[in-house]
């Protein structure tokens, strides 16, 4: 790097969230803003014009699941309000939107064997899409986003089997033809690590499973399954992914990729073993997608902890894999410390838990961590409550460089960010004031800016969310909209401060479509 660009970068960096103003003009032109949701966690209309149950629908109806006693029968109704909601992305300034089609919507049944296609589901789809395009904001769809059809649950445990290979590729296949004329960007599997840790490894999210059984589950083999479930996924994505290129993308043109969470690790203390600990928790949780898709495989240290338990990908499997994607989504909240002791593998011992929370944390000012006690499965706001998601906004960016050095600078949509506010019943108007969350949203804006001057190919930055929302286990009392939700009276949409800031920050002649 020349000394120029060097200072330049170390400006940046002394500037960000100090100095720099960020907004729409700061980006290169093609670089797309957005936002990102979900079917089950946002439409509401559960029962309504034929769609089937999914896993969660069943989950949520078990007590003391969901913080709060809450479930996705309303959400924030967005099935009913699709127009409306459509005029506040457009007022938002936003360029891209992350919606997902509920596979029990459109497969009642899971799949053709278990019945018909849902016209009126279909139909749903069809006017949602419409209405993006009309408003100008291009969609992405996301074909699973955690939605089970409990049918298929109920008949071979659903991800457990890898009978869920077929249905998942029919409801792909389906996706593709039916909304693929107007859907240029796929995202085939939304968060395998979240879905196969929180519904398999400690039970908190559907199908709710785990070992040995406690308060939150009473079934299930930690040791393994989430292993099985993360496997199963990512031949699910690959499936998709080999339909999507054989008989769609060329006329279609457009692209796909899949979703994966990772926070950001970072070792608690210099310590070889604290630093071997944190790769080892990076390899467990990012690399267990990344490195197979990436380059055919699981990590080797990955399998040299877990051994027999891992699944082995057959030859065909490994070739099938490794390059299946033309993006790479990102999903980023929190970084936290990682210590050594880790037994980030389950099964977990008792006597040695991992990560453990600093006693302490002799840290710089500037660093909000998060610790997860358990065992490093991301965040557990069930158990530690707002804790876990402090925030600490150079986390994307290390994330950032660190694929950008490791697999190659690929292609990346970050398909979510966002900032929680938890609701403890405090005055709306407290509420409403939202000045942390615009903090987070310039700083992560800077870091992946940063990024990007560095050589980071990222395409697109899209928040968690427009509006609140349905936090699965954590419910409803989990805000983290730019406008919040009304759930005590008429579900109304009120922007919050950083709703008005991003109109005004994000939505400029600049805008790039
Ligand atoms: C991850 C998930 O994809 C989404 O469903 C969730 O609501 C957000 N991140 C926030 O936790």
């Amino acid at each position: 790097m020349g000394l120029q660009r060097k200072l330049l970068c170390l400006l940046l960096a002394v500037c960000v969230s100090q100095c720099v103003a960020i907004d729409r003009s700061s980006f290169p032109v093609g670089f797309q803003l957005g936002f990102s949701t979900s079917a089950y966690q946002f439409e509401g209309a559960a029962y309504e014009d034929g769609k089937g149950l999914s896993i969660w629908d069943t989950f949520c109806k078990i007590p003391g699941k969901i913080l709060g006693g809450g479930n996705g029968d309303v959400a924030a109704d967005v099935y009913h309000r699709y127009k409306e909601d459509i005029q506040i992305l457009k007022s938002l300034g936003t360029d891209v939107f992350r919606f997902s089609i509920g596979w029990p919507r459109v497969f009642p049944g899971g799949s053709r064997r278990h019945g018909k296609v849902n016209l009126k589901g279909v139909q749903y789809y069809n006017n949602f899409i419409n209405e993006l395009i009309e408003n100008g904001i291009e969609p992405i769809a996301t074909i699973f986003h955690w939605d089970v059809p409990q049918v298929l649950e109920d008949e071979y445990g659903g991800f457990r089997s890898k009978k869920i290979l077929d249905d998942f590729g029919e409801f792909a296949d389906f996706c593709f033809k039916q909304f693929g004329d107007r859907v240029k960007k796929w995202v085939t599997v939304n968060e395998p690590s979240i879905f196969a840790t929180h519904g398999y490894l400690n039970g908190i999210n559907a199908p709710g499973r785990c070992s040995p059984p406690n308060g939150n589950c009473t079934g299930g083999d930690s040791s393994r399954e989430p292993y099985i479930v993360a496997h199963n996924l990512l031949l699910a994505h690959t499936r998709a992914v080999k339909i999507y290129r054989t008989k769609y993308q060329e006329k279609q043109k457009g692209m796909i990729g899949i979703s994966l969470h990772s926070d950001w690790y970072m070792p608690y203390s210099s310590s070889q073993e604290d630093v071997d600990a944190t790769q080892r928790v990076l390899d467990n949780t990012f690399g267990l997608y990344m490195d197979p898709i990436v380059f055919g495989d699981y990590p080797l240290s990955v399998k040299q902890l877990v051994r027999d338990r891992l699944p082995v990908f057959t030859d065909q499997e490994s070739k099938d894999i490794k390059g299946s994607f033309d993006f790479i989504g990102i999903n980023h909240y929190v970084t936290t410390y990682v210590m050594d002791n880790s037994t980030f593998v389950p099964p977990p011992p008792s006597d040695n838990p991992s990560q453990e929370e600093p006693d302490d944390p002799k840290l710089p000012d500037t660093f909000a961590i998060t610790t997860s006690k358990k065992n490093g499965v991301d965040i557990g706001p069930s158990e530690g409550g707002v804790e876990y998601w402090k925030a600490y906004p150079r986390g994307i960016k290390l994330l950032l460089d660190y694929i950008r050095t490791k697999y190659g600078n690929p292609p990346i949509y970050i398909t979510e960010i966002g900032y929680v506010t938890q609701d403890n019943g405090q005055p709306v108007e407290d509420l409403l004031q939202d000045t942390d969350r615009i903090q987070y949203i310039k700083d992560t804006l800077n870091f992946t800016l940063l990024a990007m001057r560095e050589g980071a190919d990222i395409r697109g930055f899209l928040l968690w969310s427009y509006i609140d929302n349905f936090e699965w286990d954590s419910g409803y009392p989990f805000r983290l909209g730019l406008y919040y939700v009304n759930y005590n009276d008429d579900l109304q949409r009120i922007p919050k401060a950083s709703a008005n800031w991003f109109r005004e920050a994000m939505n400029q002649s600049l805008r790039n479509n």
